[in-house]
């Protein structure tokens, strides 16, 4: 069943029926702001850290579910019925509440019908500004004239979202709320700080206001009954303690037909006075959309760097618009605040972010280029590395992880080949020390630290876990070891010698080519098992994911590792694949393993304890789904590559939105696997790895347009029936347009290259340095 469509054109996704079997959200805020919007107007707001700094409060686990958040309800002053711009929370009868929800890229409008009153509200964060504008559009569609009165609810949250849910003893003693310039101020702490404040205005006159939640909804009451609404008048009572609140009354007349509209602006501030600026500012008529085109402008900016025609329509949907713009929440937020995390510690994580990166670097270089730096300096001087960080002390928190400090090394590679910046790896960063040291050190220290920290066979440790979090291989002996570690170090290593070659560093190319060498032989002489990779050793040195093992024989991690580090070649690589698809290839996507475990074991950790096809245990983990869509891609295998893009694409599974559940235009976390009751249902959408990589997987492997230090390869692997597709990539300033033939109808290969014109030879169209546009045309065959 569909909840709604896809409207590429207007880049939006079109909910037509509010009842979403979830509640189905976007990201409002391209920088330091950013709004959680759902499509009934649910959710919260924080300005850079949810954890310290949330403006808005929301219920997790709440029921009714997805409450309160950015409310507007119409009163009708005559018949005293009320109801919401946004369905919820007064959830009207369906048959008499018309209802359309346009998530847009930063943007939400929801447009309402009920009682012969239209209203469209626009939601959405100007670029550069740390506010959030509601404005509402209410026209009287009857041929009388109506008197309504608008009431609006926002739950301020006592700045420490953890607190806030937590220690009432203190926390129902410090809320503060001011009325003045015509809007209420939320003040809970500024005593102490002399900044940070938040405010909530309207252009038109404020008829009433409550500064306090409890006068605005009424003893035993809720959002959807709140007794000022009720009434038709605010009580004008402040925040001294308990509950901040801002519920403004605005009132308004309308003639037959008539259409008026307000605008309300939520906002944090950290100089008093600086607010009226934005006051005075969105005064002025048409600010309000010309703040929303220049957002649409923004975009469009972002976007244009990579632009694919192909003949699939819904790979054109998501490499165009959603999984791009998914890419780059991703990149802002990490894992810290969804509708699956409640944004209370998280902060930015270490292996997390520097993966975002590889989905994101294109859009916006120099913004990946600060990010690698903040990372960069919660790596220990030794090469291990904090897991995640702060994003406002941008202080390290957890350690012990085998993986996180490799994924640095491919995040540094990755920026360099897209922007030249070869130099970044000359700038001196901090460790967490403090002490600095050039980028290209903290590459070499993190290499190191892994080749020096071997455990069984002489694989790198795991320590509490690698990728998968879930899978706890250390124990008293500390000598749990991963194949996969063991993969993503060979991958390094070699990209260093690359790093180390492209930049002059001419002793270390052998060096770091050597360990790599070495690494691979251990893991192809004691990590195969006659038709996969095994998956690791635990503390005792026994095997996981052999044939031998009764649950967790074989596992996607370790056999597409394998595959994109280079340690497995020819029919080995072909084998691995195949097992792969044979053991793990689910109608709706690869699971993490087989058989998924039904008992706990102590020797392999969390990863037991789900409930047989939940999350690590053996669920379809999308985030690992595009590294077997990147591995089918290097061999050359264009049909199953697409087929497992296509599998776990959102927008192709819009139609069973009924199983699926989640938001068909993000990719999800994780989606239940064969062996639980719910398979093919989905969670933790949004913020999530498979964003970037599946970005990476569709962009660079299947459309196989990837850039180089010197060049841009053009590389596709499509499926056979595909007669060519086009893409424009915008490339350091520079515009290549590429046109794709493939009359033989091959999976892969490039038999001719022109570039302006000209034929060239091999595959990689030059790095021109001259801002202007050029052709690229291929001719795909044998
Ligand atoms: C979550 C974590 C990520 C981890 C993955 C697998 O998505 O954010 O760091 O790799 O789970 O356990």
């Amino acid at each position: 069943m569909k909840y709604g469509y896809f409207d590429d054109a207007n880049r939006e996704y079109v909910i037509t029926r509010p009842d979403t079997p979830l509640p189905w959200i976007n990201y409002l805020g391209v920088d330091v702001y950013c709004g959680l919007m759902s499509n009934t107007a649910g959710g919260y707001s924080f300005y850079r850290d949810a954890a310290q700094r949330r403006l808005l409060r929301y219920r997790y686990n709440n029921v009714p579910s997805d409450r309160p958040g950015r409310y507007i309800y119409l009163r009708d002053n005559k018949t005293e019925d009320y109801w919401s711009a946004s369905w919820q929370p007064t959830n009207k009868d369906l048959k008499k509440y018309k209802y359309e929800c346009r998530h847009g890229l930063s943007y939400t409008k929801i447009k309402a019908e009920y009682a012969g009153i239209e209203s469209e509200t626009s939601y959405f964060v100007p670029v550069g500004e740390a506010n959030e504008i509601w404005r509402i559009k209410v026209k009287n569609k009857t041929n009388r004239p109506r008197k309504l009165s608008l009431f609006t609810y926002v739950e301020f949250c006592l700045w420490d979202a953890m607190n806030d849910m937590t220690d009432y003893q203190y926390n129902l003693n410090i809320g503060k709320t001011e009325f003045k310039n015509n809007a209420m101020y939320h003040m809970t702490l500024y005593n102490m700080h002399k900044s940070n404040f938040a405010y909530f205005w309207s252009d038109k006159k404020v008829a009433s206001y409550d500064g306090v939640r409890q006068d605005f909804v009424g003893p035993y009451r809720s959002e959807g009954n709140p007794i000022a609404v009720e009434k038709g008048k605010c009580s004008n009572k402040l925040a001294v303690g308990w509950a901040p609140f801002g519920g403004l009354q605005i009132n308004v007349s309308l003639k037959p037909k008539e259409e008026k509209e307000v605008t309300f602006v939520l906002g944090y501030c950290d100089s008093m006075g600086e607010e009226e600026k934005i006051f005075a500012k969105y005064s002025k008529k048409g600010a309000v959309d010309a703040a929303m085109q220049e957002l649409a402008k923004y975009w469009e900016n972002n976007l244009n760097k990579y632009q694919a025609k192909t003949p699939d329509k819904n790979i054109n949907s998501m490499v165009n618009i959603w999984n791009q713009y998914q890419c780059m929440t991703t990149f802002n937020w990490s894992r810290s605040a969804s509708y699956y995390e409640a944004g209370g510690e998280r902060g930015m994580g270490f292996r997390d972010s520097n993966q975002d990166t590889l989905g994101f670097a294109h859009q916006i270089p120099s913004k990946v280029r600060s990010r690698l730096v903040d990372i960069a300096s919660v790596q220990f001087p030794e090469g291990r590395a904090h897991h995640g960080y702060s994003p406002l002390t941008k202080k390290g928190s957890r350690e012990g992880y085998g993986d996180d400090h490799l994924w640095l090394v491919q995040a540094v590679h990755n920026y360099i080949r897209e922007s030249g910046d070869m130099n970044f790896l000359n700038e001196h960063v901090p460790f967490n020390d403090g002490t600095k040291a050039k980028m290209y050190e903290h590459l070499q220290k993190a290499i190191q630290y892994s080749w020096d920290n071997v455990g069984w066979n002489g694989l790198p440790k795991a320590g509490f876990a690698d990728w998968n979090d879930c899978l706890n291989l250390s124990g008293p002996k500390g000598m749990g070891v991963s194949v996969m570690i063991a993969c993503q170090f060979v991958l390094g290593a070699n990209l260093l010698s690359e790093l180390a070659e492209k930049s002059g560093r001419v002793l270390d190319v052998d060096k770091y080519k050597e360990m790599a060498v070495e690494m691979k032989k251990r893991i192809n002489e004691k990590c195969w098992d006659c038709e996969w990779y095994m998956r690791a050793f635990d503390d005792n040195g026994n095997a996981v994911g052999t044939s031998k093992s009764k649950e967790g024989k074989i596992w996607l991690e370790s056999n597409t590792w394998a595959i994109l580090s280079g340690v497995a070649e020819g029919d080995r690589a072909i084998t691995t694949l195949n097992s792969i698809k044979k053991n793990l290839y689910t109608k709706y996507g690869i699971v993490l393993f087989q058989p998924a475990f039904t008992e706990y074991h102590p020797e392999l950790g969390y990863v037991s304890v789900f409930p047989a096809g939940l999350k690590e245990n053996a669920a379809i983990f999308c985030h690992t789904n595009p590294w077997a869509m990147c591995a089918e891609a290097m061999m050359g295998r264009g049909e199953q590559a697409f087929e497992y893009w296509e599998t776990i694409a959102p927008a192709a599974n819009n139609d069973i939105s009924q199983i699926h559940w989640t938001e068909p235009y993000v990719y999800s976390q994780m989606i239940a696997g064969r062996d639980h009751k719910d398979f093919g249902q989905a969670k933790n959408s949004w913020l999530t790895g498979t964003a970037a990589w599946n970005f990476v997987a569709a962009s660079q492997y299947i459309l196989g347009i990837r850039p180089d230090f010197d060049g841009l390869v053009i590389d596709p692997c499509v499926p056979k029936k595909w007669k060519g597709f086009s893409v424009k990539r915008v490339w350091r300033g520079v515009t290549y347009n590429i046109t794709v033939k493939n009359p033989d109808g091959v999976n892969k290969g490039v038999a001719e290259l022109k570039v302006d014109g000209k034929i060239i030879a091999g595959n990689k169209a030059p790095a021109f340095k001259d801002n202007k546009e050029h052709s690229v045309e291929v001719l795909m065959g044998k």
